[in-house]
């Protein structure tokens, strides 16, 4: 089968289309002939080995795992004999992070406690579009943020992979939802619910005056004191992602702001599972959620797919179309 490979890490050029082995099921696993992925922030650390600590996990001279790529999309091949939730043919998608990565192939074989079946109505690519993000949107908000209807959320980065997701989530818990993303994205955020949107190029939601409940800090800079005081007296705030100042901050300044007052600040580190993802499985069924897709690469344009990303600039999220290729 084809794969895209990186044995060394590096900038998106290590990434290379090769012809490996095609995995056969264990006993409790899954064979997906993949139809398609998305690009994660993940996977660019993974790339880099960036953080250095990364390296820990990952691999510290070299990557462990070869092929990455964790949000899959595909038909169920073959299944183990152990296998009880799934039989050939079926449309599955998960975020196989947690058992290997392996997504940016042809193929992968996967323990079934990492897949959901693909609601019937939408395609591999949006369907692919979803796993990672939604899931750290939904623990982010329901899981640390503990929402509640009527609350005012505030989204930055909400134009991005999470941010899209976290808007619509937000709203499907019947929050007030205010979306901070730059000028040319105002629209989107609109379209998928936000009751209000703040530009980033031309407002400081940090000095507005405005407070808010919860705060879900998706991506984008804002030292953790600014964070504090856009909070309400009891608000709490929620980092999933955004600069490596920002990450340091709420991991160490977090507990001890949460701990010495009424705000509670804290940093969230997504774990996949099946059970948020039907959760989410179904808030896509019922239409309440649509993934936002900006561009789709071939599996031969991985290297591309992933500078993209790396600009930062995405809107909603980057899929690998891999069938047919
Ligand atoms: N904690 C976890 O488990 C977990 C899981 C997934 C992701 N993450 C992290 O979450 C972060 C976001 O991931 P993602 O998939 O959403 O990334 P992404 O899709 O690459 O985010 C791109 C978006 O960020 C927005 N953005 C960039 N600078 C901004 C700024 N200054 N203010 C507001 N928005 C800004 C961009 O909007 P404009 O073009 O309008 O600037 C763009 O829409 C990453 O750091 C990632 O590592 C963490």
């Amino acid at each position: 089968m084809k794969a895209v490979v990186y044995t060394t890490y590096g900038p998106p050029d290590v990434l290379q289309l090769k012809e490996v082995e095609k995995p056969a099921p264990k006993d409790n696993e899954v064979l997906i002939k993949i139809h398609a992925v998305s690009a994660n922030a993940a996977d660019l650390h993974l790339l880099r080995a960036d953080p250095f600590l990364t390296r820990l996990m990952s691999g510290l001279l070299k990557p462990k795992h070869t092929i990455l790529g964790s949000d899959i999309a595909g038909r169920v091949e073959a299944v183990g004999r152990n296998v009880k939730e799934f039989q050939p043919g079926d449309e599955v998608f998960g975020d196989i992070s947690g058992c290997g990565w392996g997504g940016f192939a042809e193929y992968v074989s996967v323990p079934e406690h990492v897949l959901v079946l693909k609601p019937a109505h939408i395609t591999f690519e949006q369907a692919a579009a979803v796993p990672m993000a939604a899931v750290t949107a939904l623990q982010g908000i329901r899981v640390k943020g503990l929402i509640q209807a009527g609350q005012k959320v505030l989204i930055n980065g909400a134009s991005g992979g999470v941010g899209t997701f976290a808007v619509q989530i937000a709203k499907s818990f019947g929050a007030e939802v205010t979306a901070v993303c730059s000028t040319g994205k105002m629209d989107m955020v609109r379209a998928i619910g936000a009751d209000h949107v703040i530009d980033y190029t031309q407002e400081d939601f940090t000095k507005n005056g405005q407070r808010y409940d919860l705060i879900i800090a998706a991506n984008g800079y804002h030292s953790i004191l600014e964070y504090k005081r856009a909070l309400s007296p009891k608000g709490i705030y929620i980092m999933t992602g955004g600069t490596m100042a920002q990450i340091f901050q709420a991991m160490l300044l977090g507990p001890w702001i949460s701990m010495t007052g009424s705000k509670k600040m804290h940093n969230v580190m997504a774990k996949p599972n099946q059970k948020d993802l039907t959760f989410i499985k179904e808030l896509l069924e019922a239409g309440t959620i649509v993934p936002v897709i900006d561009r789709k690469f071939p599996l031969s344009k991985v290297p591309e797919a992933m500078r993209y990303l790396e600009e930062g600039h995405a809107l909603g999220k980057v899929v690998i179309t891999v069938a047919g290729n």
